[in-house]
């Protein structure tokens, strides 16, 4: 029989299974994670991810996303956090909290993804309006990496996700499990790099449409779709 994604009394231990920092011991004994998985919602080269609860803070549902059983995942899952735990931008994922042996980390849930919300005709009329906000918010995003030292190397539609919370509703550049700081690169030629990207974003907003092609790495399970306008 197949484990569920949460513990159930058939599953083996989890791949480290981890004591949460509130220390609930007798929790990590009973339970493999200290969130609940309700219900799966993306299945990636090197992880999954599930909507999930907090057992114990009573917080709102999160994205938890978890590493695939195998080293590189764990690795990049690791290279992952430590870019989300670095990076405190409003068009970056925002880290909640992680498993110490980086097999597992929590997220603020998302309301989709730019090329299912597309795709599913929920963004509205004003396709121009939606792409140049897009372009504007990621590039600001991928700058913050940039600023940093990080790139990024895995932009896609299935990747650039739209969070809507306190600070408004915003696209947000996600899964950073492919990110490097390339050798002999400085910071500043990254930096430089990325502002003209966004003076890019900038005109095109002044100026008018230019559409939006899937990348040809398209990753959505989805088969047979066409990209709006294409
Ligand atoms: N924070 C989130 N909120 C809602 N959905 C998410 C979130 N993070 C990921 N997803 C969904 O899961 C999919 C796969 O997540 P992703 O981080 O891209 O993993 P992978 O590295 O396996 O591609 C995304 O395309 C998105 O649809
Ligand atoms: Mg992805």
């Amino acid at each position: 029989m197949a484990c569920a994604p949460d513990l159930g009394p058939s599953c083996p231990p989890a791949l480290g299974a981890s004591v949460h920092e509130d220390g609930a011991m007798h929790q990590a004994s009973r339970h493999r994670y200290p969130y609940v998985l309700i219900k799966a919602i993306g299945d990636g080269g090197y992880a999954d991810v599930f909507r999930a609860r907090h057992r114990t803070d009573g917080g709102p549902e999160v994205a938890f996303k978890r590493a695939k059983p195998f080293e590189d995942a764990t690795r990049r899952m690791a290279r992952e956090i430590g870019v989300l735990r670095e990076i405190d931008h409003p068009n970056v994922m925002p880290l909640i909290d992680s498993s110490p042996d980086s097999d597992w980390f929590a997220m603020p849930l998302a309301d989709g993804n730019l090329y299912d919300l597309w795709r599913a005709g929920v963004l509205g009329r004003d396709g121009e309006s939606v792409a140049t906000k897009v372009v504007l918010n990621v590039s600001k995003g991928l700058q913050a990496a940039h600023d940093l030292g990080h790139v990024h190397r895995d932009i896609s539609p299935t990747n650039i996700l739209r969070l809507s919370d306190a600070i408004g509703t915003r696209w947000v550049v996600s899964d950073w499990g492919l990110v490097r700081r390339p050798a002999g690169q400085t910071t500043s030629r990254l930096t430089a790099r990325a502002k003209v990207w966004e003076h890019e974003a900038s005109r095109l907003q002044r100026r008018g449409p230019t559409p939006i092609e899937p990348t040809s790495a398209q990753t959505s399970t989805a088969s047979g779709a066409s990209w709006p306008g294409s």
